[in-house]
């Protein structure tokens, strides 16, 4: 039987994951099948697809912090708490977390960045945010604060991951990198914080949109950003992550990444 992989998600229908796998796994001459698996509620759909034999799952929003607490195991960078990759060792399930090393791999390989040394401020305090923190920390950024609407959610991460932490009000200005984790751009919300927070920094939305251009990425290049890229990078390089824990097999993310752009 052909090993069976899926992303669990709601809604999960637009997720570009199986088209990525897929395309992984032709490049590198495996043979599997990746498919998007809506579920009302995490554990029973995980639960059931890995009795019929499944051999490893994505999970996306908004089901992180439930697959935490599902699998029976996790590794070093699931202990921010949102699991975004399940394996199966021994007949047990592991928690992984490739979401952050997804990020610094777009932002340093791809994007040229330097993070080490770099002053970062991430906006958002939320799921999405912390999956990338100890990622970015483990990087060598030199200085990094987390700033958000609910200033309270903000000191909270602030304080489990040792960052400095405030309102969106009080971030000052001067960073090298602005990272979006929040929802607002989502939403078509872009200007969360004041212009001159994002001029001359290097701009970096978690999110995608599928011109390339998410309202946060645009509001920050008409505010005098050095560069804006949304997060598709980031989504191909977290699922190369998961690709190489799963098969053992490194594919190279430059092409998918390139016809992803084209919408092919
Ligand atoms: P996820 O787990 O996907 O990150 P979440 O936990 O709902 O989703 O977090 C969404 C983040 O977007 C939060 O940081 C939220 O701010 P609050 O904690 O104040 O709710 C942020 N967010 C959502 N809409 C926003 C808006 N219009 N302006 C600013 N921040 C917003």
């Amino acid at each position: 039987m052909t090993d069976r992989y899926a992303v669990v998600g709601r809604p999960v229908a637009h997720s570009l994951s199986p088209k990525i796998h897929a395309a992984f796994a032709q490049a590198t001459g495996q043979s599997l099948h990746y498919d998007a698996l809506e579920a009302a509620a995490f554990a029973p759909a995980a639960a059931e697809f890995f009795a019929a034999g499944g051999s490893g799952l994505n999970v996306t929003v908004p089901f992180k912090g439930d697959a935490w607490e599902w699998v029976d195991e996790r590794d070093e960078a699931a202990e921010c708490g949102a699991v975004n990759t399940i394996v199966v060792r021994a007949g047990r399930t592991l928690g992984c977390n490739t979401d952050g090393l997804g990020l610094v791999r777009d932002l340093t390989a791809n994007l040229g960045w330097p993070l080490s040394g770099a002053r970062v401020l991430i906006l958002g305090a939320g799921g999405a945010v912390r999956g990338v923190v100890p990622a970015l920390q483990a990087a060598g950024v030199a200085d990094m604060m987390i700033a958000n609407r609910t200033r309270a959610k903000a000191i909270r991460l602030g304080e489990q991951f040792g960052a400095t932490a405030g309102g969106l009000s009080e971030t000052g200005d001067g960073w090298d990198i602005v990272l979006n984790g929040t929802a607002a751009s989502l939403k078509g919300e872009a200007a969360l914080v004041a212009p001159a927070v994002v001029a001359d920094a290097r701009c970096y939305d978690l999110f995608y949109a599928v011109d390339g251009a998410t309202p946060f990425c645009r509001w920050a290049a008409a505010h005098g950003a050095r560069a804006a890229s949304d997060g598709l990078g980031m989504l191909v390089e977290q699922a190369a992550e998961a690709f190489c824990l799963w098969r053992n097999v490194r594919p190279d993310t430059a092409d998918v990444l390139a016809a992803l752009r084209r919408r092919e």
